[in-house]
């Protein structure tokens, strides 16, 4: 059932949605070759605290740490650790969720490690583009594929796939609320889309085909085929006057 939310329940799903797009802003500034993930995490769960804010992923099923790090071939839930340093030309998503008050907040953005690959540059941008069309698909009236339509249609037109193993949700007292919101599907097909829905919009594309595997660290996932991955995404307000990008400043 999807849960609608009061414009109060917004602004307080907005607190969050700040305080991880601020933490975001700040790890930007903090990727460059030689850095190691455990760093960033630990800057993303001093931040949060530091707003007022709790991390949202550490202890979600098991989940050990604030920040998801996620590096080349990696699609999504990349653990942090010392051991892993970025180097030059890398690809690396981060994805951080936030509490404030009982609400959730989630984004994730992918970052360049110095100089990448132009096809790196092209996967990422394309990504991102997929994220902009889902987001101004979110509109009253419009069904709730025509979101996943326009993340697909993006990316299959740019040569890439959608990852078909992770989708993106509902978002509000909880992290994951009703309805999932996949990457692929038909235009016209699915719920209508009403004034209070909060959707985490989260396209995750791959440079080849759509297959994931999880690493045996029961976290990890990788694209099946070792390709270039990337994941952008916003928490987003269908709104009567159209899509509120929450996790923007
Ligand atoms: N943005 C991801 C999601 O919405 C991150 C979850 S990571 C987890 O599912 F650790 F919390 F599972
Ligand atoms: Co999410």
């Amino acid at each position: 059932m999807v849960i609608l939310k009061s414009l109060q329940e917004i602004e307080k799903i907005r607190e969050a949605c700040l305080i991880v797009a601020d933490a975001l802003t700040g790890l930007r500034e903090m990727v460059r070759p030689g850095v190691n993930t455990q760093g960033l995490d630990e800057f993303a769960e001093k931040f949060i605290r530091a707003a007022g804010g709790i991390p949202a992923f550490k202890g979600y099923r098991g989940y050990p740490k604030t920040l998801c790090t996620s590096l080349n071939e990696q699609v999504v839930h990349g653990i942090p650790s010392r051991d892993v340093v970025l180097k030059e030309g890398d690809i690396i998503s981060l994805d951080l969720g936030v509490i404030v008050d009982g609400f959730y907040g989630d984004a994730a953005v992918t970052l360049p490690v110095g100089t990448i690959s132009p096809e790196a540059e092209r996967l990422s941008r394309v990504t991102e583009e997929a994220l902009s069309r889902g987001i101004a698909a979110a509109r009253v009236g419009n069904r709730l594929y025509d979101i996943s339509y326009a993340i697909q249609a993006t990316a299959e037109a740019n040569g890439f796939s959608v990852v078909r193993d992770f989708v993106g949700h509902g978002i509000g007292r909880s992290l994951h609320e009703d309805p999932q919101l996949p990457n692929f599907g038909e235009p016209g097909r699915g719920p209508r889309l009403k004034a209070g829905t909060v959707l985490a919009i989260e396209p995750m594309v791959n440079r080849g085909g759509s297959a994931t595997v999880v690493k045996e660290d029961n976290w990890t996932a990788v694209t099946a085929d070792g390709s270039l991955s990337a994941h952008f995404e916003h928490t987003v307000a269908v709104m009567p006057d159209g899509p509120w990008v929450l996790t923007k400043r």
